[in-house]
């Protein structure tokens, strides 16, 4: 197994490449990408009659006093500009003829005292030419240009009532237009969500997207290895989740792409236990949900694993019983079927397994499909077989189909396609309780990867770190003999 990484496979400069105050570069990936997002967006609404789009990047937040949380920009904002200064804001102008510039951003100034204290700014000619927009303006300005912008179009598009703040700016400008309809002009007289549009377009990755996820997968891969390796008995969650942190950032990713999950022994059964002051005891087994950022993209992987190295014959069942369900659900995954179907595949590997350990009773239940249709398993196993995975975690887009030919009834799951990508991470976790052999008393186990879909099957892209128990044994075996 491959468990270094090197300049080429995970290319960590190229991950500093937009942060590097020293010698600012355009856009990850080139401003041609994002002007074409741009493009799909101005064509959509022009289909839809044109308007006006307006795309907020997220606000800076404070933490405490004076000292802000560090800065992310917002998902869909990046998706459409490259862009990653707080402070901005995207327009789409549908209704822009030849003449006049149809994607525009607005910026921070370019300050030189404030460029001292905080870094370089590009300032709206500097970012204009180096992200490709047609015109470009200082943020100060968004009260004087907004009401001009939007007047005399059809219609607003913007992530309605997402945002308080941001609707109440909305309204503002659209007042400021209202105030001059005596002079002939006319205010945009719809709002339309924008979200939907952006959701099914950041849904079905391109090249360059799948290229990121898959360097964002081998570095949480690797981070998991080391967590694997340097595991002993004796050591808190905490310091385990600082072998994590120190890898991600050695590799050049940004950030953890959400809170590290590290969870020793029952804590494992609290599905979003954070890192903690628990000893990992021998006996034990470490549940780990924890991936990176690169490049505003997330990583998500689960490893449980021994603390000692070895799997006790209990935990070893149950282990054996998820990564079954998870390969039952990765064979599930392919072009055409929908979203239900690995997690329908991973349910009836959990349940039998469930009756086969005599976790759920064998004389209350006469089978699978009994343990199924009354929804036993779910004491057990409460969650879902994966999620979409993006530039959030979590990432967006329906999970069902949408469109007029449902309206009334629940829409069918949705179809999966060649470029969506998701996770697959099914789980048992198993409380102590009178009517559960005390074998398996506070076994928490959870394995996630993270795939691509394709035309036949599926790419896992977190594979780098084994998931099969005898290799992890053997990795960790090797490690505590420093081999
Ligand atoms: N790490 C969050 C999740 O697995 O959904
Ligand atoms: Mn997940
Ligand atoms: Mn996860």
């Amino acid at each position: 197994m491959d468990t270094t990484l090197t300049e080429s496979a995970a290319a960590p400069g190229a991950a500093a490449d937009t942060a590097n105050a020293d010698t600012p570069g355009g856009p990850d990936g080139g401003a041609a990408l994002y002007r074409a997002r741009r493009e799909r967006v101005l064509a959509a609404l022009r289909a839809q009659g044109g308007g006006v789009a307006l795309v907020p990047t997220a606000p800076e937040v404070m933490r405490n006093r004076d000292a802000d949380y560090p800065y992310r920009h917002d998902s869909y904002f990046y998706y459409l500009t490259g862009f990653t200064e707080p402070e901005a804001l995207l327009v789409l102008d549908a209704n822009a003829d030849e003449n006049q510039p149809a994607s525009i951003l607005f910026c921070r100034a370019k300050n030189v005292e404030r460029e001292t204290w905080e870094g370089l700014r590009f300032g709206p000619d500097g970012a204009r030419e180096a992200f490709g927009f047609d015109a470009a303006f200082p943020i100060d300005d968004l009260d004087a240009q907004i009401p001009r912008l939007i007047a005399n179009r059809p219609a607003l598009h913007y992530a309605l009532a997402a945002s308080e703040r941001f609707d109440a700016q909305v309204r503002g400008w659209i007042d400021a237009v209202r105030a001059q309809t005596r002079s002939g002009v006319t205010a945009p007289a719809a709002a339309y969500d924008l979200l939907p549009l952006l959701d099914d377009m950041r849904l079905v990755k391109d090249a360059h997207e799948l290229d990121t996820m898959r360097r964002a997968a081998k570095i949480s891969a690797l981070a998991h290895i080391r967590a694997m390796q340097t595991c002993r008995p004796g050591m808190r969650e905490y310091e385990i989740e600082a072998e994590l942190l120190y890898t991600f950032r050695k590799y050049g990713a940004q950030a953890p792409a959400y809170g590290s999950i590290v969870a020793a022994g029952a804590n494992a059964c609290v599905l979003h236990y954070p890192a903690g002051n628990a000893v990992a005891r021998e006996g034990d087994l470490i549940l780990i949900d924890a991936a990176c950022e690169l490049n505003g993209y997330a990583a998500d992987i689960t490893r449980t694993f021994p603390a000692s190295g070895r799997f006790t014959s209990a935990q070893r069942e149950i282990y054996d019983i998820v990564l079954a369900a998870q390969q039952a659900a990765v064979n599930a995954t392919r072009a055409g079927v929908n979203f239900e179907a690995p997690h329908d595949a991973a349910v009836r590997v959990l349940a039998q397994g469930l009756l086969d350990t005599g976790i759920l009773d064998r004389q209350r239940f006469a089978s699978v499909d009994d343990v199924i249709a009354e929804r036993a398993y779910a004491r057990f196993y409460m969650h879902r077989t994966g999620h979409w995975l993006g530039m959030d975690v979590h990432d967006v887009g329906d999970y069902r189909e949408r469109g007029a030919q449902h309206a009334g009834e629940t829409p069918p799951w949705r179809t999966l396609r060649a470029g969506m990508t998701l996770t697959i991470e099914p789980g048992l976790y198993i409380r102590a309780a009178e009517d559960v052999p005390e074998r398996y008393w506070d076994i928490g186990i959870r394995i996630e990867d993270d795939a691509i879909v394709t035309e036949t099957g599926c790419e896992l892209i977190t594979r780098g770190v084994p998931v099969n128990a005898d290799e992890i044994e053997s990795l960790m075996q090797d490690a505590q003999r420093g081999a």
